[in-house]
């Protein structure tokens, strides 16, 4: 069942949505060739918790950090870690928050210094591949025109699209339904609707879209060891326009 949030709720998710999007600002603020992630996700656990706010990945199913940071060929659930960004690294930064029961989820691919045009393009075309679903996250359409419009820009941009992990439904928990992948053809799923609230969270990948997961039961990285980048935004069906909720002021 997909759970309809009131317009009281809605103005919660934004609040929510404002921590994460601004614990994001913090995070690339301090994102330089020798931070560690650890010092990343410790800036982010403070700039959460002082907005009254709780990390929302912190112990979901065992996981042990606040935020996750994955580093290259890293997909997403990268776990905060001693190790320094370097210079020409890209580090995907994926934030949660609870506040006042809801939650907000968002992702950015952040380069490190001065990165390869390759991995600045990978980067732009995510970002982009998020917009093109976003075009259809509006009243009328289907749930699968969202994915179909995002597997068919990442496509033609000769990227692939990772189909072990999708976007979800978001709420009251984290993780809701409806699943929300970035792939597969149009005109399927439900109807989407006022008050529907989505992650919508392409990860693309320069090479093939095969991943694993790393020995910390974790870590999602690509098989072939191509690059890779995710772009997140919590999101709400209205009545007109799709609304961003993980944004600042
Ligand atoms: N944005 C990710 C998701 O929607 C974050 C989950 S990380 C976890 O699934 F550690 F909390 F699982
Ligand atoms: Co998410």
């Amino acid at each position: 069942m997909i759970i309809i949030k009131s317009k009281k709720e809605l103005e919660l998710m934004q609040e929510a949505g404002r921590i994460v999007a601004g614990a994001l600002e913090v995070v690339k603020k301090a994102i330089a060739p020798g931070v560690t992630t650890a010092e990343l996700d410790e800036i982010a656990k403070d700039y959460i918790l002082s907005k009254g706010a709780t990390p929302a990945f912190k112990g979901y199913q065992g996981y042990p950090a606040n935020i996750c940071a994955s580093i290259n060929n890293q997909v997403v659930h990268g776990i905060p870690g001693p190790t320094p960004l370097k210079e020409g690294d890209i580090v995907s930064i994926d934030i949660g928050a609870f506040y006042m029961g809801y939650c907000g989820d968002a992702a950015r691919t952040y380069p490190v210094g001065k990165v390869s045009p390759e991995a600045l393009d990978l980067i732009k075309v995510t970002k982009e591949a998020f917009f093109r679903g976003l075009e259809f996250a509006r009243e009328g359409y289907r749930l699968s025109d969202i994915s179909h419009a995002i597997q068919v820009y990442v496509e033609q941009r000769g990227y692939s699209v990772v189909k072990a992990l999708v976007g979800h439904g978001i709420g009251q928990e984290m993780h809701e339904e409806p699943q929300v992948p970035n792939f597969g053809p149009p005109g399927r799923g439900p109807r989407l609707r006022e008050g529907m609230t989505l992650a919508i969270e392409p990860m693309v990948n320069q090479g093939s879209d095969q991943v694993r997961v790393l020995d910390d039961g974790w870590t999602v990285v690509t098989q072939d060891g191509s690059l890779s980048a995710h772009y997140e935004h919590t999101i709400a069906i209205t009545e007109d326009q799709p609304l961003i909720l993980t944004q600042g002021e």
